[in-house]
């Protein structure tokens, strides 16, 4: 059994006063935290504020991005070992935005996802095809390939410490969201690719769903044998709506 996951990426949105208030109203029911691994995502400058609200519950803080460099010049940049100072046990790496709207390769995000956790931190890998590609029926190809570039940098054990998101892109923000169907085939291609070189990762590794997940469709989406959980983009800045999300990823 995996225990499910539930992430919510904050993107840039919030404030120090709507953070207080989200997870607060988020956390009432600490117990929960027994049975979801519950990640925050919010943006950097919030961090501090995130882990210091939730230091005595059961659920992780995160960032939504990491610097594959580990110190020195590059400007706006924050590293690992700085996101690990202040509390962080998991980061985003390869989100579609940062991979479309600020040039992520693949090798970029391998190289990230190598310095998070040489820093011990749980990368979340989002993997995910746009809508040109599922058209053109390259789907398969193009999750894998994502995928295959970080292994063939890590290695597949390092996946015993590490989250997937699966994200189709024409599905992020859009309201689209993928049908379990669609979003469980995917998922278990990534599960068997994982499979083939270490069955004992590709059985434990938690897969999440993202893109347009919200309380009216993820009990649908996470009742899928593959899906482990979700990562949430807009439904995570209601409390209402992603403590929903967390009670349906129990069952
Ligand atoms: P969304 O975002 O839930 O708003 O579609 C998901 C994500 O980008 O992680």
């Amino acid at each position: 059994m995996r225990k499910p996951v539930v992430a919510g990426n904050w993107k840039m949105n919030s404030s120090k006063a709507a953070a207080e208030d989200l997870v607060k109203s988020a956390c009432k029911n600490e117990s929960i935290f027994e049975q979801v691994d519950v990640h925050f995502l919010p943006p950097f400058v919030y961090i501090p504020l995130v882990r210091e609200l939730t230091s005595s519950l059961g659920c992780f803080v995160g960032a939504q991005n990491v610097s594959h460099e580990t110190e020195g010049a590059f400007t706006g940049e924050v590293s690992a070992a700085m996101l690990l100072d202040c509390g962080c046990e998991s980061v985003i790496v390869g989100h579609s935005e940062r991979r479309a709207l600020y040039g992520e390769t693949d090798k970029v995000v391998a190289a990230k996802f190598k310095a998070a956790q040489a820093q011990g931190l749980t990368p979340i890998l989002c993997l995910g095809e746009t809508q040109k590609e599922r058209e053109a029926g390259q789907t398969n190809d193009v999750v894998l390939r994502q995928l295959s570039t970080v292994i063939s940098v890590v290695g597949v054990k390092a996946f015993a410490k590490a989250l997937i998101a699966y994200e189709p892109v024409w599905a992020i923000g859009t309201g689209l969201t993928a049908t379990p169907d669609q979003a469980q085939a995917v998922h278990a291609l990534i599960r068997q690719y994982i499979d083939k070189q270490d069955a004992d990762i590709g059985e434990r590794i938690r897969i999440l769903y993202g893109g347009s997940m919200k309380a009216g469709n993820a009990r649908g989406l996470m009742s899928m044998p593959d899906i482990d959980g979700g990562l949430i983009g807009g439904a995570s800045l209601s409390a209402s709506d992603f403590v929903s999300i967390i009670e349906q990823a129990v069952g």
